[in-house]
Formats: structure tokens, C-alpha cells, sequence
């Protein structure tokens, strides 16, 4: 369940947890693009990374808490061109063994709330494999559409090849 959960943004203490978090996500998720053996960040350089987020008016890096634990996170980024900046995108993650106890769309609805509350932001922008059925009925539940589909784009180790959707919301 989704109870007892504190959802805040990442700290620059919180860097050597995250950095296990992450680690342990790529390990235990089959849809994301990065393999656990490519994540070769350390905990000096994602203090930075979450410094640098903390700083940004268009970005942010928020994480989902039980006991404090992090159980889930989502990171969002924008390209500050003048011609995009409206548009903002998102990768979020729930720890395997917390997942389908509603901790994703807690952790989705706190984003949807912090773009709101920025007026530059109009529309977010996710990318998710076309096999990941938890996460698009998440996304579609929360009103997000499909757009468009860039075909045949990620190779599995076993040779299966799979499209990636593109999906977005005006919230
Ligand atoms: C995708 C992910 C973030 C969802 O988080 P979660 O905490 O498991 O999701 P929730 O429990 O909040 O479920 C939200 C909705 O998704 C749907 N859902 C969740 N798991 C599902 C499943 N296995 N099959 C079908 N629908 C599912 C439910 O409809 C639920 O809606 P409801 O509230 O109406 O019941 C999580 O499964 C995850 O971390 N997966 C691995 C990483 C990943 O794929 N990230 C997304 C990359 S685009």
C-alpha cells in the first residue's frame, strides 16, 4: 500500500542510497533501456548530479521513502531551448517487491502536481517499452496518451525487438 509513504525531493545526502537504488533497479527491470553492467556512476558524481537537479527551475529528482528507505524515484529533464522548454520528460522506478501497491502513481501524482506548479511547463513527455504493460496502464490511467511509436528501436538479449511509444500529457 501506498500508506506510509513520505515522497520528497533527492538531497545531496541521499547520494549513496540512490546510487544503490539505481543499481539495484537495472539489475531487476526488464523495461528500461540501461543494463545494470552499463550504470557506472559513483556516489561523488550522483551528489553532484542531484545538486545540479536540486538547482534547476525545470527539473527535478523525487524520491519515494518507507522508513527511510527509498522504495521509489522519478527524475525528470528539459531541454532549455526556447522553442521546447515547455515540454518537460520523466524516468520513474519502483523497487521490485513494493511495486503495484499504488507507490508509482503516488510518486506520479506528486510530479504531475510539481509541473503544475511551474508555469513554464506544459506538457510531460515519456518514453516507455510497448511490452510494459504496468507502466502504460499507470501512464493511461493518469491521462496520458500515446503519440506516436518510433518502431522496432530496442533489441532484447534473447533477439526479441520491441517498439518504444511515446506518450504525453497536458495536465
Ligand atoms: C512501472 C512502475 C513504475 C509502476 O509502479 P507501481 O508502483 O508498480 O504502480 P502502481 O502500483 O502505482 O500501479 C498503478 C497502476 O498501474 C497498473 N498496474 C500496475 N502493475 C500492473 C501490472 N503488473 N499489470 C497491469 N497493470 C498494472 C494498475 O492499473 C494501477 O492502477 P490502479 O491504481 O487503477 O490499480 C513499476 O512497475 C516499475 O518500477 N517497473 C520497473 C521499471 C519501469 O518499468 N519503469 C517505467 C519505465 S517507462
Amino acid at each position: 500500500m501506498a500508506a506510509n509513504i513520505e515522497i520528497r525531493e533527492a538531497k545531496a545526502s541521499d547520494a549513496r542510497a540512490l546510487n544503490a537504488y539505481i543499481k539495484e533497479i537495472y539489475g531487476t527491470s526488464d523495461h528500461l533501456i540501461t543494463r545494470q553492467s552499463e550504470f557506472r556512476t559513483g556516489s561523488f558524481k550522483q551528489r553532484f548530479w542531484i545538486s545540479k537537479k536540486a538547482l534547476h527551475p525545470s527539473e527535478t529528482c523525487l524520491l519515494a521513502l518507507r522508513d527511510g528507505k527509498i522504495i521509489g524515484m522519478l527524475d525528470s529533464w528539459t531541454d532549455m531551448r526556447a522553442r521546447v522548454k515547455h515540454s518537460t520528460s520523466f524516468a520513474m522506478s519502483v523497487k521490485q517487491g513494493h511495486r503495484g501497491n499504488g507507490i508509482g502513481k503516488a510518486i506520479l501524482n506528486h510530479f504531475i502536481l510539481w509541473v503544475k506548479k511551474h508555469e513554464t511547463l506544459e506538457r510531460i513527455e515519456l518514453h516507455v517499452h510497448s511490452d510494459n504493460v504496468a507502466a502504460q496502464q499507470l501512464y493511461k490511467n493518469l491521462g496520458f496518451e500515446l503519440e506516436g511509436t518510433r518502431h522496432k528501436v530496442l533489441r532484447y538479449e534473447d533477439g526479441r525487438v520491441i517498439d518504444d511509444h511515446i506518450m504525453a500529457l497536458w495536465p
